[in-house]
């Protein structure tokens, strides 16, 4: 099932490229990011990864942490090759990917990434096109990347299609998230970004928090906020960490499934076009 809603033929170099060319080659890409470290992000990667799976999209979890493989542990699963492997041995991507729960599938980037500034043109090339045929088998791409405002992060949420800025109620969750926003904004990565509120008490906290970085946003800088939805403080995640098995799966009824389910609805019924060109980008920024 595709997410996006047709948004017309373009015309490329004087050439038509129809909506199902698109469709066909490009997922809807999702990077999931903070200004702070353990606010959520992959906790929300994984489990809204199942949410959407569960729907009957094909979903890939891209591990993007370059220093830990979080998402694949959250899922109690050990991917046996990473993104090492694509870029080194030309093994598919198909094979790379671990299958999760759900058909959901989990990609580890690992080091592959940083190894791909060390390859030829003609390598290069082919990596690329082993991208885009892994893409066209997905209907959406969430990448879970590392908190803050590093080269990496950034590169990321450039070339993903969309941006989900995670943030608590801390103040320092707040502080941090406004200076990535200011990042994105200042450098004209995307127009929007999608505000996720997690560990919110209530409602009414998320609302404020909410509140808080839209207001600071809206002085200072000149990109729109998306409010995506909340998730509350709850029990059953950290739970759900240690026994290596989503609260998704464990406990759908739980609030923080609860909260998923309203995330990914606002991001299933938002019109959002396929991301074209999410791999050229990535590869241009680790060349
Ligand atoms: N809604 C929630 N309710 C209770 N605890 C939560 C909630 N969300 C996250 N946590 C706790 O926060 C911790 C960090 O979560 P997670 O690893 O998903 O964050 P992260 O942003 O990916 O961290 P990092 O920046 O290190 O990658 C988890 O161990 C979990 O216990
Ligand atoms: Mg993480």
């Amino acid at each position: 099932m595709r997410l996006w809603q047709p948004v017309g033929i373009r015309q490329k170099c004087g050439e038509t490229v129809y909506k199902e060319e698109i469709f066909s080659s490009e997922p809807r890409t999702i990077a999931i990011t903070s200004g702070k470290g353990g606010v959520g992000k992959t906790s929300i990667a994984v489990n809204l990864a199942l949410y959407l799976a569960n729907e009957g999209n094909k979903v890939t979890v891209f591990d993007a942490d370059l220093g830990l493989a979080n998402a694949e542990v959250m899922l109690g699963i050990i991917p046996p090759y990473s993104l090492y492997e694509a870029v080194y041995d030309g093994m598919p991507l198909e094979d790379i990917a671990a299958q999760g729960p759900l058909g959901v599938r989990i990609i580890s980037g690992g080091t592959g990434f940083l190894e791909m500034a060390n390859l030829d043109h003609v390598r290069r090339q082919q990596l690329l096109k082993m991208f885009k045929q892994y893409s066209s088998s997905n209907d959406i791409i969430l990448i879970d990347t590392s908190a803050g405002i590093s080269k990496n992060v950034l590169g990321f949420a450039a070339a993903a299609g969309e941006i989900i800025v995670v943030v608590t109620p801390e103040p320092t969750s707040l502080t941090d998230a406004y200076a990535l926003i200011k990042i994105i904004s200042n450098y004209k990565l995307h127009t929007e970004v999608g505000i996720v509120v997690n560990r919110s008490a209530d409602r009414r906290e998320a609302m404020q928090t909410l509140r808080k970085i839209s207001n600071v946003v809206g002085r200072f800088l000149s990109i729109n906020i998306n409010f995506l939805g909340w998730i509350p403080e709850d029990k059953y995640v950290s739970q759900a960490i240690k026994r290596q098995k989503p609260y998704f799966l464990t406990n759908p009824n739980s609030p923080a499934a609860k909260g998923i389910g309203g995330i990914a609805r606002v991001l299933t019924n938002s019109e959002k076009t396929a991301t074209v060109g999410f791999w050229n980008k990535l590869m241009g920024l680790f060349s």
